[in-house]
């Protein structure tokens, strides 16, 4: 039995000023099919078989309404939402997942996959999930991974050794790395990419954290003793949960834990990451624009143009992203669009 959490806490910050605290972009139809969040959701349910799969949300309690409308009349199969009432970042959100999995259902295999990213399809998305069971049940955290096509610096990168039946095993896990090494890994041609999409069983990454990361561990199971639950999900106290260690899963287990086994991705997959990601996967006009919302451009080629409510008129521009909301414009070359966190983070520190 599979039980699926769906993270959808972040605040998307490299989407800035459209995704934002109150509405990040997971809850944006980026492509014109439902918030990326509902269709994170259905995708849960693709499964098939006669087995249904408990899909839980772990996210924030400022999102519970939007939650509730996002995902009315869609059944969560006994799952339900999980609600943070500040971010922990994913180490303890993972902590959440397996530690439910483990007192409502037993140790069953916990799937956990981040809210924002397109994938193609539901299909080769399943097919790639059951082809890393086996080795899941077997004691071994399992992760999927991606092709790379470029020294991107905001993902996880997975050294791999041989192909042993559906997996290979995993030399090292490097989150993050500098430009250099990414480029170095890039080269090397024996590193893929960290879909962000975990499979293993509840018993697993439990003994994980109890090696590598116990603070985070003791810190979100006491919070969870002490949650509250009501129709709109299951809520935990604030004071316990605000002293559990802010800390992503990558950096707090996937880098020191030792046995890792990868599934190359049968589906495509983009994280929608940036304006510059989504320049590549929107419908672009004969220029190689995306145009979305009040925007007149003339002579404009390669550009990520957008507005909201408010005129962007623009004129000869190269490789731009332009994105204009009620009270903030965001101007960058394309390329350099995922510098935008730094913005938000100067403005973090600045109030
Ligand atoms: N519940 C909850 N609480 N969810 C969270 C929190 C939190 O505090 N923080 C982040 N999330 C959710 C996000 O909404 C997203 O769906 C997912 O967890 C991953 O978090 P990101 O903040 O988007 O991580 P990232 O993109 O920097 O890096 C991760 O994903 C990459 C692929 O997109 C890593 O796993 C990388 O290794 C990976 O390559
Ligand atoms: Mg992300």
């Amino acid at each position: 039995r599979i039980i699926s959490f769906v993270m959808s806490g972040g605040v998307g910050s490299r989407l800035w000023p459209l995704s934002r605290e109150d509405f990040p972009k997971q809850f944006h139809n980026l492509s014109g099919q439902g918030s990326m969040l509902l269709r994170t959701v259905k995708r849960m349910s693709a499964r098939g078989g006669d087995t249904s799969v408990p899909v839980y949300l772990l996210a924030s309690e400022r999102h519970a309404d939007r939650i509730s409308q996002d995902l009315s009349g869609v059944d969560l199969a006994g799952g339900r939402a999980i609600l943070e009432p500040m971010g922990r970042n994913t180490a303890a959100a993972v902590v959440l997942a397996t530690e439910i999995t483990l007192r409502e259902h037993g140790d069953d295999l916990v799937l956990v996959v981040p809210s924002d990213h397109e994938i193609t399809t539901d299909r080769d998305f399943w097919s790639t999930v059951e082809a890393g069971t086996d080795a899941a049940m077997a004691g071994r955290i399992v992760v999927f991974g991606i092709q790379p096509d470029r020294p991107e610096t905001g993902y996880g990168y997975i050294e791999v050794g041989p192909q042993n039946d559906n997996t290979r095993d995993v030399i090292r896990f490097v989150e993050k790395p500098n430009e250099e090494t990414a480029i170095q890994y890039l080269e090397s041609k024996n590193f893929l990419w960290n879909s962000g999409i975990f499979l293993f069983r509840a018993s697993t990454m439990r003994d994980a954290f109890r090696a590598y990361a116990p603070k985070i561990w003791d810190g979100a199971v006491a919070a969870l003793d002490e949650a509250t639950s009501n129709v709109s999900g299951t809520y935990l106290p604030h004071d316990l949960y605000a002293d559990v260690p802010s800390i992503s899963v990558d950096y707090a287990i996937m880098e020191h834990a030792k046995d890792i086994a990868l599934v190359p991705a049968r589906f495509r997959w983009n994280d929608l990451g940036s304006w510059q990601s989504l320049l590549e996967v929107s419908s672009t006009d004969g220029s190689g624009n995306v145009i979305v919302g009040d925007v007149v451009a003339i002579d404009c080629e390669n550009s990520y143009l957008r507005s909201n409510g408010r005129l962007l008129s623009a004129i000869g521009l190269r490789d731009l992203a332009v994105v204009s909301t009620s009270d903030a414009t965001f101007v960058a070359p394309v390329t350099e669009s995922q510098n935008v966190r730094k913005i938000v983070e100067q403005l973090e520190k600045t109030g």
